[in-house]
């Protein structure tokens, strides 16, 4: 979703706002712009399209030398993607740049109207800014200017703003929508996102919702909703500039997939002590955990995939029910939430706003919040009653890989802990499964990176498919939706995940010949039953590639086409080398359609709107 880059130093400030938009590339945008602060004026360049679009038309003008000025990646809601669509949007005194939504962007524009002001755009922030302009045209104050406006507007914000007559100075402020703050020798700089600033610092500030940010090239200073001066807590990112970058790899996504026995290594060594699960969060290592009767999974996209993982393996080992539910659904339905379930809320970047209203509205019922989350400090990190980091590293291209993965990984420890902590697993079992988890997942994910080459080849004969089935049984059908998804994201093949035993109750009337099939079978109890569905489809035309476990492929005559066999592994901890092969079979159809792998279209990578 939209990016958003600020700079004001000693630099000249055109290359370093391109640099960090492209940073942002990864959130998903449909057009981009810039303004800089130019020898007492605001210059604003903007353009639908790319950042290339952008480059070029700033080639034609003439060159913009400040050192002061503000850049956005949008991302269309209000308004179709076009130039004057595209912020900044700027006035008489200022030029701000938003993500998010302005709900109320109709009322404010009557009564923007009532005091003289026309529109170009369709967009809610130029509303906004507007807005500002009319606190700030009767004060001169940015400060007054900015808490006035953030009084009016209802919605989800994070604004970057420069105003005539200090333009040397950017102001920012947010609710709902992340933004940091961050200075190093040189200057400040204001960012979505750390990526776009960690080439020149890896300590930033994640600003409090409502505190208002005036940086100069000397310093940062913050206000809290009367004008006094804030605090804002520093926080530092041990992420180096290497992992946000491609390391050689023709995508992220590819990088991604590579780095996940690392990740899940960094995810599970810490959160297993004296061979159990061990999360140094009192709530969740001791009888604590024994009060939850149910369990709701809530999230969004992958995530809410990976929740579906969760709910297999904790009702399997610790046989508490568990609802996967979709987050922009949950809160909407008014869900029947008691005093003893929990609620899990999974997401990579812990900015998704659909899964933070339903954290808002779990913790207004007054029950308990546990969230896994990739990003340090990020809202819903910081709003849950607890929670649980996935140490995957920054994760770059829109479709999730890695930290699919290692929210998987820790959903299992969690699965553990309750079968302990309810009497479900013995020590013994315990550290059992938690001793084949370190020793084998790593290994097994790099057995699934080696077979590249055969899921290549595999890749090769689904890429002129138009429509293609996922199916599988038990686990092997939540593994399934996920294939599915990330197949769709970013090859634009439609796709179904379907549950082997379902596909014959309608959906096998889709099945012609030569329609594409991938049959997944780990689940042992459930595979003579898949089998029979695969042939089922097989003998009516399906184009069947088999991904099987190395068990069952010489347990059961597998009528396929293509076959991948996955390296032996425990039963349980198929799911792990499993997504890795159906990520990079994803990954292979994309790049072979020479499609943009890492930031598909009409994509974003983190949604901040509901
Ligand atoms: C977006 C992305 C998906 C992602 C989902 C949830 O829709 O395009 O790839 O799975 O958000 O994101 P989260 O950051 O909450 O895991």
């Amino acid at each position: 979703m939209c990016g958003i880059i600020g700079y004001t130093g000693n630099k000249k400030t055109v290359p370093i706002l391109l640099e960090g938009l492209r940073t942002l590339e990864y959130r998903g945008y449909d057009s981009a712009g810039i303004t800089v602060s130019e020898g007492g004026r605001l210059a604003t360049v903007k353009s639908k399209g790319r950042l290339s679009d952008l480059e070029a038309r700033l080639a034609k003008s003439a060159e913009l030398m400040g050192s002061c000025g503000i850049g956005h990646t949008r991302w269309a809601t209000h308004g179709e993607p076009s130039d004057t669509n595209s912020h900044p949007h700027a006035t008489e005194n200022l030029a701000l740049v938003h993500n998010g939504i302005v709900e109320n962007y109709a009322e404010i524009e009557e009564m923007l109207k009532g005091a003289g002001y026309t529109f170009v755009s369709e967009t809610d922030t130029e509303r906004a800014a507007k807005l500002l302009d009319m606190f700030f045209a009767k004060s001169h104050d940015p400060l007054d200017a900015i808490s006035r406006a953030i009084k009016v507007i209802r919605g989800s914000y994070a604004f970057g703003i420069i105003f005539k007559g200090q333009e040397d100075t950017i102001y920012a402020v947010r609710k709902d929508s992340p933004l940091i703050v961050a200075h190093d020798d040189e200057g400040g700089f204001i960012a979505s996102d750390i990526p776009a600033v960690l080439k020149y610092t890896n300590k930033y500030y994640r600003l409090d919702e409502g505190v208002i940010a005036k940086v100069t090239a000397h310093g940062v200073s913050f206000f809290d909703e009367k004008l006094s001066p804030a605090e804002q807590k520093t926080e530092t990112i041990d992420w180096d500039i290497e992992q946000a970058q491609k390391g050689g790899y023709p995508h992220f996504m590819i990088k991604e997939i590579n780095e996940e026995p690392e990740a899940i290594r960094k995810t599970l060594e810490p959160r297993i002590k004296d061979g159990v699960p061990y999360f140094g969060i009192e709530a969740l290592d001791g009888e604590f955990l024994s009060q939850f009767s149910s369990i709701h999974i809530v999230a969004c996209g992958t995530a809410m995939h990976a929740g579906l993982v969760g709910k297999a393996i904790i009702e399997k080992l610790a046989r508490v029910p568990v609802n996967v539910e979709i987050a922009s659904e949950f809160r909407y339905r008014d869900p029947i939430l008691r005093k003893n379930d929990l609620v899990i809320l999974l997401s990579q970047s812990g900015e998704t706003a659909d899964t933070l209203a339903a954290l808002r509205h779990a913790k207004a019922q007054g029950v308990y919040t546990l969230a896994i989350v990739n990003v340090i400090g990020s809202s819903v990190a910081r709003e849950a009653d607890s929670v649980l980091y996935t140490w995957a590293g920054p994760e770059i291209a829109v479709a999730s890989t890695k930290a699919y993965s290692v929210q998987c990984a820790l959903l299992y420890l969690v699965a553990i802990r309750l079968a302990l902590a309810n009497g479900k697993l013995d020590n013994e079992a315990a550290k059992e499964i938690c001793s084949s988890m370190l020793s084998q997942i790593p290994e097994a994910i790099e057995s699934a990176l080696s077979l590249d080459k055969q899921i290549y080849d595999a890749a090769t004969k689904l890429v002129a498919a138009e429509h293609l089935f996922y199916i599988g049984r038990d686990m092997d059908y939540a593994l399934a939706t996920e294939a599915s998804l990330k197949l769709k994201e970013i090859s634009y093949i439609h796709s179904e995940a379907y549950a082997a035993g379902e596909l014959k109750h309608g959906t096998i009337s889709l099945i012609t010949d030569g329609t594409p099939v991938v049959a997944v079978t780990t689940v042992k109890k459930v595979c003579e039953k898949t089998v029979s569905g695969i042939r089922e489809v097989k003998s009516r035309g399906a184009f069947v590639v088999s991904v099987c476990s190395k068990e069952l492929s010489e347990q059961y005559d597998i009528p396929c086409d293509e076959m991948i066999v996955i390296p032996q592994v425990s039963e349980l901890l198929y799911p792990f080398p499993l997504a890795t092969v159906l990520q990079l079979l994803a990954y292979h159809v994309s790049a072979l359609k020479g499609l943009d792998v890492d930031k598909p279209r009409n994509l974003a990578k983190s949604v901040t709107v509901e």
